[in-house]
């Protein structure tokens, strides 16, 4: 930890060990949260179904979205590792935005990667087939993998792409068999390779075709 850390950490900090439920969707929210080390998963229930949103590590924040709008959390926050976490009351953010414009830069950069995010997903909820809801999802996450021999990695296994894309994992584990029989993805036991994105996205046009003009 750096010395600026450290003292931050004196100050505001707290550690939480894994599976603490910080705060539930609905609630009155307080302070927000910086993970300085750990993992934190945001989600919301729908339907009694738990649904992750995203998973936030070190250097990463949440819970402002209620001290900006004075709004009951928009979502559950819950640590899925042991976590340390900067735990900040509204007056402290306010002071600390003002204080520092990397903060705010920062904070806004964070908030437009997320709306970034949403579009995504609100994209591909739009797909109708289940086809082209993973394909479209693999190509985007594929962006930001981890570059590997055969590919780009997708670290997550076909239960989270079937909370992100809204679909059963029965179908998301037919729809990755049909990839890797197209030679497009490979199963690996670190998540999803895939061989190359370009491919992916002329395989999703090919979907769509298909949804516009049937089988002919
Ligand atoms: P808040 O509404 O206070 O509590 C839930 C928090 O989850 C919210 O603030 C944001 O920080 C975070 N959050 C909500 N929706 C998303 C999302 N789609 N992606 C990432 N983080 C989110």
């Amino acid at each position: 930890m750096s010395e600026q850390n450290q003292t931050l950490f004196e100050r505001f900090g707290k550690a939480f060990p894994a599976g603490t439920l910080l705060f539930k969707e609905g609630e009155l929210g307080k302070e927000m949260f910086v993970v300085q080390s750990g993992k934190v998963r945001i989600s919301k229930t729908v339907r009694d179904v738990e649904k992750t949103l995203t998973e936030l590590g070190a250097g990463e924040f949440f819970g402002e979205m209620s001290i900006l709008n004075d709004k009951p959390r928009s979502a559950n926050a819950t640590t899925i590792e042991d976590s340390k976490l900067l735990v900040i009351d509204p007056k402290t953010f306010e002071a600390m935005v003002r204080g520092n414009a990397e903060i705010a830069i920062r904070i806004i950069k964070m908030l437009s990667k997320r709306l970034d995010e949403a579009d995504k997903q609100i994209e591909n909820l739009l797909l109708k087939d289940h086809n082209s809801r993973v394909v479209h999802f693999l190509a985007h996450a594929s962006k930001t993998g981890k570059q590997m021999p055969g590919g780009w990695l997708v670290s997550m296994t076909p239960v989270d792409i079937a909370g992100k894309v809204g679909l059963e994992v029965a179908k998301v584990d037919e729809v990755l068999q049909k990839l890797v029989r197209a030679k497009l993805a490979t199963l690996e036991s670190g998540g999803i390779v895939v061989g190359d994105a370009n491919k992916l996205r002329e395989f999703l046009e090919f979907l769509e075709m298909k949804e516009k003009f049937g089988d002919i």
